[in-house]
């Protein structure tokens, strides 16, 4: 689960990588283009100053010229020029002063210019109307003055400074213009460069992610399926064995019904002393094969999870003076002293017949293992955090550490000269281990070799209205 979020955070970052790099570069460029469109905005804008500064120079001299050429010829038609220089020579001052508000130093150019134009006006005026009233020689003479050439080469001196002082900014700003040209190129290149780079080595990492994550996928189908296999050849198997324990056991219950109604004279006639040893024989080992039946059956139950418990309410120590009841007819056999140490009166609610399975496999494994004479079991139950915690201990010879470990699993026998005598098949303690699982609990033991074993199992109040133990 945390491997695939993480694949999926990686993906997902590397995809984001290019689109965030090519934006910051679409973001860095806009910016520079815009300052270079700027830029390039006073370089037009210097343009036109100087444009203005040349056409108001004309629009000077044409009214000269007008002026000159009506002195001379005396023709109205030589005024044309005059005229239109007339008709345009303001707009043309307002513009140029419009256009140059934001310079101090064209402004004071102007208001150097316009007294200038104003007078050179006034001196052409003077010149046409000297021809009109007075005649063509006081108009020439008036010319003659050269007035009106200073007049002219004092406007074309302002105008002059006017056009230097603009070459000069329009140097500056051309060369403003240029580094900010260069500049949003070499951003565009760069952060392109950079933005495929990225792109290159993101479309890589997601690639490889991507192929690991097929494989992983693949690998886990293919896992599932082997999985899927082996458990329906799991439960195939134990089913099937499940079916033969079961046929099994019916021809067991012939067999013993047969071996009694054989020992009972009344019914098939007396028998032998010889045949009366071979017909508890038979009787003897039917009941422990169906007791090892019984215990596979279980076995595979518990391995389909198909055990059936039966939870009720029930007093412990009535389970408890139960065993030393069950058990006291072998314990007198074989000599062996049997104790109930149990103190506590408690309530639970469990199974108590899967409880009285656990103790009779438990207290036969003790009893095969206490030595003939002076062999003690001691069984207890005691109250702790809330659970029942229960022990069957015995003076025997023993469990080594190192064969602890393998004593839940199914088959599983120590390799010592009791083996024999013990007999059992190693089912036992598996099925003890299934049962208090099943009930919510633990098994675990304790053992000292030559001095005796305890076996543990802790339940806890399974399913009752109140889950804390009553007290009875
Ligand atoms: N109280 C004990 N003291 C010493 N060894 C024990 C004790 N209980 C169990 N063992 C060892 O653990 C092994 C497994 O016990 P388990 O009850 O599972 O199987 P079993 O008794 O051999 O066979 P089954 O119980 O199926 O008849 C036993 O064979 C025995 O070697
Ligand atoms: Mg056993």
């Amino acid at each position: 689960m945390f491997k695939k979020t993480t694949h999926t955070k990686l993906i997902v970052i590397a995809s984001l990588l290019p689109i965030i790099s090519f934006g910051t570069v679409g973001v860095i460029s806009y910016y520079e283009i815009n300052s270079f469109i700027d830029d390039e905005n006073w370089v037009r804008h210097t343009h036109q100053v100087i444009e203005q500064s040349d056409a108001i120079e004309k629009t000077m001299l044409d009214i000269e010229t007008g002026s000159r050429g009506y002195a001379i010829t005396g023709n109205p038609i030589s005024l044309a020029p005059y005229t239109s220089g007339i008709s345009q020579i303001t707009s043309q001052l307002d513009s140029i002063r419009t256009l140059t508000t934001d310079n101090p130093i064209q402004q004071a150019n102007i208001q150097k210019l316009i007294p200038l134009v104003e007078e050179k006006i006034s001196f052409s005026n003077k010149t046409i109307a000297l021809q009109n009233n007075t005649g063509k020689d006081a108009g020439v003479q008036n010319v003659a003055t050269l007035e009106g050439t200073r007049l002219m080469d004092n406007i074309r001196q302002v105008i002059g400074d006017m056009k230097n002082e603009e070459n000069t900014l329009l140097e500056q700003r051309a060369s403003v213009s240029q580094a900010s040209a260069q500049n949003t190129s070499n951003t565009i290149i760069a952060g392109t460069a950079i933005a495929i780079l990225i792109t290159m080595i993101s479309t890589i990492a997601i690639y490889k992610k991507m192929q690991q994550r097929d494989q992983i996928e693949k690998v886990n189908i293919e896992l599932h399926f082997e999985t899927e296999k082996l458990k329906e050849r799991d439960n195939a198997k134990a089913e099937l064995s499940a079916m033969v324990s079961h046929e099994l056991k019916t021809p067991l219950v012939t067999i013993s019904g047969y071996a009694e109604m054989l020992k009972d004279e009344a019914v098939l006639g007396a028998l032998n002393k010889e045949q009366i040893h071979a017909v508890d024989t038979i009787s003897s080992q039917t009941v422990k094969l169906e007791r090892l039946i019984s215990d596979i059956m279980d076995a595979q139950k518990m391995d389909l999870k198909k055990m059936k418990f039966n939870k009720r309410d029930f007093a412990i120590d009535d389970l408890m003076d139960e065993q030393i009841q069950i058990h006291s007819k072998l314990m007198d056999e074989k000599k062996v002293r049997f104790t109930n140490s149990t103190k506590e009166k408690l309530k639970i609610k469990s199974d108590p017949d899967r409880l009285n399975q656990v103790f009779a496999n438990l207290i036969k494994n003790a009893v095969d293992f206490v030595p003939p004479s002076g062999g003690t079991i001691e069984i207890n139950a005691a109250r702790k955090n809330g659970d029942v915690v229960f022990y069957v201990k015995d003076n025997g010879n023993g469990i080594p550490q190192e064969k602890q470990d393998g004593l839940f699993k199914k088959f599983y026998q120590i390799d010592t000269s009791l083996k024999r005598s013990h007999g059992g098949t190693g089912l036992g303690l598996v099925i003890c281990k299934g049962i208090v699982e099943a009930l919510g609990g633990t098994i675990w033991l304790e053992s000292q070799v030559g001095k005796g074993t305890t076996f543990w199992f802790r339940i806890p109040n399974n399913g009752s209205a109140n889950h804390d133990l009553t007290e009875v």
